[in-house]
């Protein structure tokens, strides 16, 4: 993407949710290009639905939905809106996201800042949904006396423009949110999202934190096999911090890109091993190169997805992870994603 080249210099002179505002204003601009042809090869599938290319964008990039389509343009295979509150709020006060250029990576305590699920539902209504996958991650408003409620309420509403829905209790910046992974309230949680499911609804995936205890991941597996969860995405940012050497690095708030790989990484194996491939995983957090994608898919991850690394690499690193993966499928001789899914 040699625009993206020219224009990362000037954009890299602003701070970081300055220059994350200008990027989605420009895309919004973006003349609605068509999503590109992908390899055959690439062509995935879980719970119903069919992917063009398991490299998704995560959730955080586009929280409002405003430009899922350009993003489908730009070559990813799927992509994640939200999180989405019931209703619109400000988040935290600002300076409130950090890039940490010299780790490739990104701080951030956002807050679940957004314009609330009806605004977003009203733009989402307008897409046609024939260009490509939509998922629609909802969460829990700051103030609200009850997460669970705003968990259900937020399925309920945007059902129907969503092609799966992600119910996000890992993020670490709303106070409690969390706690929901929790043995006693996650089943509460569970059973609230399955009972306002509509039948016939659309897939209802589970985002999880990469800060889990020993014994967590077999916990939360059952819970969600139990409660008819479709998939897991493994994992949201860290609150950990690795050894870092921005300035920035004892920021408080999720830590995500290249110094989450292992971490993600690790979480994914662990709950690849309690699932032993029942419960179909999402693999994200530190992608950036089509090497990562491979390893990912190889531990188990069905499908892929990644926010930091585009920070750094431009939008066209999704098709040019793409385009490498069916070359590595190809060497190893699998026909398809699915053949290669926790082969390692
Ligand atoms: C995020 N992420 C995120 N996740 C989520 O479920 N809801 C959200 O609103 C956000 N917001 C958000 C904002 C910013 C600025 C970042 C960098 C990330 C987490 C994201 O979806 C992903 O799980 C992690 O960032 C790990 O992937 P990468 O960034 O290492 O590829």
């Amino acid at each position: 993407m040699a625009i993206f080249r020219l224009l990362r210099p000037l954009v890299f002179t602003l701070d970081a949710e300055r220059a994350h505002r200008a990027t989605i204003a420009a895309l919004k601009l973006l003349p609605g290009r068509s999503p590109p042809t992908f390899a055959p090869a690439l062509t995935t599938s879980i719970a119903g639905l069919g992917f063009p290319s398991p490299v998704g964008l995560a959730a955080g990039f586009d929280k409002d939905g405003e430009v899922a389509d350009a993003m489908l343009g730009l070559g990813f295979g799927f992509v994640e809106v939200g999180t989405l509150t019931p209703r619109a709020q400000p988040g935290n006060p600002r300076p409130r996201l950090f890039r940490l250029a010299a780790d490739q990576a990104v701080i951030n305590r956002l807050g679940f800042n957004n314009r609330g699920q009806a605004a977003a539902l009203a733009r989402l209504a307008r897409r046609d949904r024939a260009r490509g996958v939509v998922g629609v991650n909802v969460g829990a408003n700051k103030d609200s006396p009850d997460f669970i409620a705003d968990y259900a309420a937020g399925v309920r509403a945007m059902a129907p423009v969503a092609d799966y829905l992600t119910v996000n209790i890992s993020s670490p910046n709303t106070p409690g949110l969390r706690g929901l992974q929790d043995a006693g309230a996650l089943a509460e949680l569970l059973a609230a999202v399955r009972d306002a499911r509509l039948v016939g609804g659309p897939p209802l995936f589970l985002k999880v934190a990469p800060d889990l205890a020993e014994g967590d991941h077999a916990r939360i597996t059952r819970a969600a096999l139990d409660h008819g969860v479709d998939a897991l995405i493994v994992a949201n940012t860290t609150v950990s911090r690795p050894p870092l050497k921005s300035r920035f690095a004892s920021e408080a708030g999720g830590l995500s890109g290249a110094p989450l790989k292992d971490l993600a990484l690790d979480a994914l194996r662990r709950f690849r091993s309690v699932g032993g491939g029942a419960l179909p995983l999402i693999g994200v957090g530190g992608i950036a190169s089509a090497d990562d994608a491979w390893h990912r898919i190889r531990a188990g991850a069905s499908l892929v997805q990644l926010y930091s690394a585009m920070v750094y690499a431009g939008p066209g690193l999704a098709a040019r992870i793409a385009a490498g993966l069916a070359k590595r499928l190809e060497r190893a001789g699998f026909a398809s994603i699915a053949d290669a899914v926790g082969s390692e």
